[in-house]
């Protein structure tokens, strides 16, 4: 697409506008001023005025995710996530980050798959808040343990350290910078106790809002797809 075009579906301004803010000097296609309204637009990152635009054609999204509902597109067991979302948003939306079908709370859907990779890519450690609900109460190491790192069964390394606070006796906030399969369920088992609830409150800066009952989504703001 062309960076006029691009920047005034992005922005929501005129062409005659976007071609003024390239005039000025405002545009910058990664990290470079461009003042050509005729430059192509593919995957580069632009920014006008120091802030990094969304791609006007990706879509971003944040659902709270009910419980039985599976992270996935296709599934012949249980109802997918997809369902959830207007048919017109479908095509091409994969779930970027899993949850389990009985968690709960905050899942992030887009059809930008770079955006998806920079959410999961480990070495950004992008961390991720989930309120848990334990079958026993939590045991005074458990945090200090946390924090170290464990070994859980099948994988090469320790867990990256995570922080709990605790809010009740058997409830607490837990956050890890990873997403091993079944992760905070392992590491809970690997203590001794039980997950009976999860659910997913933050990843990274993007929180679940409060007014968003199960099953309902919203797009995120520019800000929040720019803060991945
Ligand atoms: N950890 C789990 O065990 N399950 C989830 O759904 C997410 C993180």
């Amino acid at each position: 697409m062309r960076l006029d075009r691009y920047l005034s579906e992005a922005c929501g301004i005129t062409r005659s506008n976007a071609k003024k803010a390239l005039h000025r000097g405002d545009v910058t296609v990664d990290g470079v001023v461009i003042k050509k309204g005729d430059t192509q637009i593919t995957n580069q990152a632009v920014s006008i005025d120091g802030q990094l635009l969304a791609s006007p054609a990706a879509r971003y999204l944040l659902l709270h995710k009910p419980a039985g509902y599976i992270s996935a597109t296709q599934d012949d067991a249980h109802p997918c996530v997809l369902r959830l979302l207007p048919a017109e948003l479908h095509r091409g939306l994969q779930c970027a980050g899993r949850l389990d079908v009985d968690t709960t709370g905050l899942l992030l859907l887009t059809d930008d798959g770079k955006w998806s990779h920079r959410l999961r890519a480990p070495k950004r450690a992008c961390p991720k808040v989930y309120q848990v609900d334990l079958i026993e109460p939590l045991a005074p190491a458990v945090a200090q343990q946390f924090a170290k790192g464990l070994e859980l069964h099948n994988e090469d390394k320790p867990t990256l350290p995570a922080t709990l606070e605790q809010l009740t006796p058997t409830r607490v906030l837990l956050t890890i910078q990873e997403g091993k399969y079944h992760q905070v369920k392992r590491m809970f088992a690997a203590v001794g106790n039980h997950v009976v609830a999860l659910h997913r409150l933050q990843v990274g800066d993007i929180v679940l809002d409060e007014s968003l009952a199960p099953g309902e989504w919203r797009h995120l703001t520019e800000q929040e797809v720019a803060s991945i």
